[in-house]
């Protein structure tokens, strides 16, 4: 059977992804590794695609992912490359279960640390893990203090090997002081350990903002996620958002549009019907904001995006007919719909945008 009939899809440019990773890897040089974030499906622009094509080109040396589901997930499709779990491991009933995937788990605390080591007893080998510092993220991390006591404990536990010892930045793409006040924190811990001949090989910190504008961020290894899929300046973007127009009619002037009657034409104007709606991720607060490329032509949305179904107004496209693509995120014949405009009008980031993007809409690799 065919993957999908209704003509909504992602095309994702495996080209375009590799070319950014290779971007990346010359940015930092060959002495630093890459962990490309692979964590909610890829950023929405799913994981096995995008981990298999990163593992077949060596554009990248690890994979992050947030849980020990996305892990296993991963391992189930032949990504054979190292995957750290970002995420916490908390019950830790998946302790066991990380470790028989050979996913690397983060340890944020002496009970979690507890909890790898039973499993290395049960196992019968060793488990890498990788410590996290908090240093101004606030989320899971252990205060630097805590984080240098818990890796001399570590030192001496059987059954673990720290691998690792990372941080997280809040404000790299816009906040220098912050950030150097994170790193220093960081670097103070590190020095410790090094002092004691206890710094893991890999020290990382480094998200895409902080492995571009801070160099001195980069350590061991950097993590980026957003400039991979191109959705910063300099980065090729990866993926497109299509659709049809699957019907077209002329609307009288006066006439309204969806659920509430929230758009009513001016003119007569010839308005068609997408077959994509908030179901899909296209978010509803694009309703009467948005523009869709047809024919390489802004088109606007009229009245309210439903579950299903988007309305445009088309009358100014004159290549516009049933059948015809459009664009609703991407680029098309020289016009560009960038996450960042759709991420504006909807309130959030492009970050959301792209990860919102519903398992209704199926993947399609291009560019391999
Ligand atoms: C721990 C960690 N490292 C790296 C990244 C990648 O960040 P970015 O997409 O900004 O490059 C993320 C994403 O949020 C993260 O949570």
């Amino acid at each position: 059977m065919r993957r999908f009939f209704r003509p909504t899809w992602a095309e994702i440019d495996l080209g375009a992804l590799v070319g950014n990773l290779r971007l990346l890897r010359k940015r930092v040089g060959p002495r630093v590794k890459v962990m490309f974030v692979v964590k909610a499906n890829a950023y929405g622009h799913d994981a096995t695609l995008c981990a298999l094509a990163a593992q077949k080109a060596r554009a990248a040396d690890w994979l992050g992912v947030s849980s020990v589901e996305e892990g296993v997930a991963l391992r189930g499709t032949g990504v054979r490359l190292p995957i750290l779990i970002l995420g916490s491991l908390y019950p830790f009933e998946s302790v066991l279960a990380a470790a028989a995937h050979d996913l690397t788990p983060s340890v944020a605390s002496l009970e979690s640390a507890k909890r790898v080591a039973e499993a290395a007893l049960r196992l019968r080998r060793k488990i890498n893990i990788h410590v996290k510092v908090d240093t101004g993220m606030g989320r899971i991390g252990l205060r630097p203090d805590a984080a240098l006591a818990l890796v001399r404990d570590l030192s001496v536990m059987k059954g673990i090997r720290v691998q690792g010892l990372y941080t997280h930045m809040a404000k790299a793409e816009d906040d220098r002081g912050f950030t150097a006040r994170q790193l220093k924190a960081f670097n103070g811990v590190v020095r410790s350990l090094g002092r004691d001949g206890l710094r893991p090989p890999l020290v990382h910190a480094a998200n895409s903002s902080a492995t571009l504008r801070h160099p001195e961020a980069r350590f061991d290894l950097v993590r980026p996620g957003l400039a991979a899929y191109g959705l910063l300046d300099g980065f090729a973007p990866v993926l497109t958002l299509k659709s049809k127009l699957v019907y077209i009619k002329t609307a009288p002037k006066g006439a309204t549009v969806s659920y509430g009657a929230t758009w009513r034409a001016k003119r007569v104007s010839r308005i068609a019907t997408l077959p994509i709606g908030y179901g899909d991720g296209y978010p509803r607060a694009l309703s009467n904001r948005a523009s869709v490329l047809v024919g390489g032509k802004r088109c606007p949305v009229v009245g309210r995006v439903t579950m299903d179904q988007t309305m445009i107004d088309v009358t100014g496209a004159p290549r516009a007919r049933v059948g015809e693509d459009a664009v609703l995120l991407g680029s098309q014949e020289g016009s560009v719909v960038p996450a960042s405009e759709l991420a504006r009008l909807s309130g959030t980031i492009a970050y959301e945008t792209v990860t919102a993007l519903s398992s209704r809409v199926p993947r399609t690799g291009v560019g391999a």
